[in-house]
This record gives C-alpha cells, sequence and structure tokens, in this order.
C-alpha cells in the first residue's frame, strides 16, 4: 500500500484540484481535506502525481510531500529523529526541513525541533536546497510528517509558500509572481536578451525583467513607476497590446503578460505576438478570471496557447490570486 500524498492549493481552488487528480488518476483514488489548503489523496504514487503536476496536467497542485506520521505532538527528539531517519534508504549528509501552520504562525518552532533532533544525530540541516526535504505540517487537529524528495515536491517551500522579501525597490506586489514564475521553474532569460512586457503598469514585472538583464518594451496605457523613469533601457508604450504590435518592428526574445482580462483573450494576444518573438523565444503569462469555471478557463486559454506555443509548465503559484500562470516556447 502506497502512502498517502498531502497535496497544497489555494484554499479557493481545492475543489479544481480533487477534480484535476481525478481525472488524471480515477475516480477511485481517495481524496480528502485536511485543513484549508492541504488534502491528502491515497493511491497514486508521488513521481506520478508531480509528474503531471510539471507537465501542466494538473495545474492547481502548487506542492507535494509523502506523509510519513502523524501525531497530536511531536514525539521526543531521539524518536523524531529515529523516525525521520528510518524512511530514508540511506543515512543522508543533509537534509531540508520546511514547517508550516494552517494558522497564521510560521512553524518555527517545529522547524527548531526537527531542526536539533537532526543535528544531534550528525545531519546538516537547512531550510531548502537539499535532495530530501522533511515536512511539517501543523493543523488545527494534529501534526503531519511528510519525506519526500526536492523533485517530486513542486517547489522548494513549506507546502510551496514562498517567501520573497519586501523591500522599498519594489514597484507593485505583482512583481513576486514573476520572480516566483522563475524560480520555481528555474527559468533562464537570455543575457542581453529583448523583452515586452504586456500590461506593465505600475511596473512590478518590468522592474523584475530589468534584473534578469532584459531590455524592456513596456506596454500600458497606465503609466510606470516614477523610479523606473531613468533607465534607458525601458521603453514605456503608453497603448494597449493590440496597437503597439501594430506599429512595432523589434523582434523579442521574451514575452511576458500579466494584462487583466479573460483567459481565452490574453491568450489570443500572445499568438499575436509570437509574430514578433523568436523561435525559442520565451512566454510568460498569467491567464486570469477564475470566472465559474476557472479549469475550464485556464484550459480554453491553454488550447489558444497553443496555436503557437508549447506550454513547458501551467500552475497555480503561491502569489498567483485568481490566475494562474502559464511558461511557454514559441515553436
Ligand atoms: C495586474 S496589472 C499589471 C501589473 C504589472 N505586471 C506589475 O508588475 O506592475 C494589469 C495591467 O493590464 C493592463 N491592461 C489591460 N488591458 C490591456 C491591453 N489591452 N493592453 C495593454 N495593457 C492592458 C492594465 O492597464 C493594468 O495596468
Amino acid at each position: 500500500m502506497l502512502s498517502p500524498i498531502l497535496f497544497s492549493v489555494a484554499a479557493d481552488s481545492y475543489e479544481w484540484a480533487v477534480r484535476e487528480i481525478r481525472a488524471e488518476f480515477g475516480r477511485e483514488v481517495r481524496i480528502e481535506r485536511v485543513s484549508g489548503d492541504l488534502g491528502r489523496v491515497a493511491g497514486p504514487p508521488v513521481a506520478e502525481l508531480a509528474a503531471a503536476c510539471d507537465a501542466g496536467r494538473i495545474i492547481f497542485v502548487r506542492h507535494l510531500t509523502t506523509e510519513v506520521a502523524s501525531f497530536e505532538e511531536l514525539p521526543p527528539d531521539y524518536e523524531l529523529a529515529d523516525l525521520v531517519l528510518g524512511e530514508l534508504p540511506d543515512y543522508p549528509k543533509a537534509l531540508a526541513v520546511q514547517a508550516w501552520t494552517d494558522g497564521s504562525g510560521t512553524g518555527g518552532s517545529y522547524y527548531h525541533r526537527l531542526h536539533d533532533a537532526l543535528a544531534d544525530r550528525g545531519v546538516t540541516v537547512t531550510r531548502s536546497g537539499q535532495e530530501v526535504v522533511i515536512s511539517c505540517f501543523a493543523g488545527r487537529r494534529g501534526i503531519l510528517l511528510g519525506v519526500n524528495r526536492l523533485e517530486h515536491s513542486l517547489s522548494d517551500w513549506p507546502g510551496g509558500r514562498m517567501r520573497l522579501a519586501r523591500s522599498d525597490d519594489r514597484v507593485s506586489r505583482s512583481e513576486f509572481k514573476l520572480e516566483e514564475a522563475i524560480a520555481t521553474f528555474g527559468l533562464e532569460l537570455p543575457a542581453g536578451g529583448k523583452a515586452v512586457d504586456l500590461g506593465a503598469s505600475p511596473g512590478g514585472w518590468t522592474r523584475i525583467l530589468r534584473l534578469h538583464g532584459q531590455e524592456v518594451w513596456s506596454v500600458d496605457p497606465g503609466a510606470l513607476d516614477p523610479r523606473l523613469r531613468g533607465d534607458r533601457r525601458i521603453h514605456h508604450a503608453a497603448t494597449t497590446a493590440g496597437r503597439f504590435f501594430a506599429e512595432n518592428r523589434v523582434r523579442f526574445d521574451v514575452v511576458v503578460n500579466d494584462m487583466r482580462m479573460d483567459q481565452v483573450m490574453s491568450a489570443r494576444m500572445m499568438v499575436d505576438a509570437a509574430a514578433h518573438l523568436r523561435r525559442g523565444g520565451l512566454a510568460v503569462v498569467t491567464l486570469k478570471g477564475g470566472g465559474k469555471n476557472p479549469l475550464d478557463g485556464a484550459r480554453r486559454g491553454m488550447d489558444v496557447l497553443r496555436q503557437e506555443y508549447a506550454v513547458l509548465h501551467a500552475r497555480q503559484l503561491h502569489h498567483n490570486r485568481n490566475e494562474i500562470t502559464v511558461v511557454a516556447r514559441h515553436e
């Protein structure tokens, strides 16, 4: 019998994630809700579930771990270390420990308990960046422990909840979405590339693209933040995306699109953008709108995108609200 898998989602998207898992693995898989943004599924192997998420067939799951134990309270350190180490085929030099809660707490005390228990056994413990991740979820009804390979976890953050530093340089909260997509999917932007940012105002994504060495054409009737004005490698086109492409002569390496419009219209604009993108060029787009059936809307948007792009990833990331992020390559 395979161990159950804990899957993290946005609380509002739980039912969509369940539908996707059943569509992939059959109606007989057992699924139950553990907490607002956490579910448990028994049946599929974690590698197969992760592969379906990586391939964009399951969009609404953002983190996975294989459940190995549950408690009312964490056991003493030596038992905890025995339990974790007993789950691993080889004695580890280093492990990542990630803890989170279903309340407002960060899970810091659980992290420290696991850290100390494992450090006492000579294991180096970090919060990320290791091949194997020990997860600890503290909910109202108990504590769940998971052990998973990072390659099957979808995200190297506790429950997929990526935390990015706030700073005075940030132009918008939307910045986090592009940063999260770049980090989660390991995207590499071409050195000295040319990028077009559709729906750029007030300029958060433009700022991130500049940090990744792109010269940016920022398209939006709305204004850019004054802090971006002095940068000669930012070209603000104060117009709509449709009008911009009617006149544009630049060939781009990257197109990003955070425009506020429905999924299919946004995807159609990406199809138009493809004529201005070199083959193999990278595309990042948020498909918004949710609607009555966000799953259907997302699928229809992706079908339109496939006219010109290979879809590489599609996921509702931690910083997405009523939207998903799609990464694609122009074919
Ligand atoms: C969520 S905001 C973008 C935030 C931006 N990515 C950032 O990081 O600051 C959506 C933007 O889409 C723009 N927009 C909507 N329709 C558009 C169109 N047809 N052409 C260009 N921009 C459009 C809106 O003016 C709005 O500024």
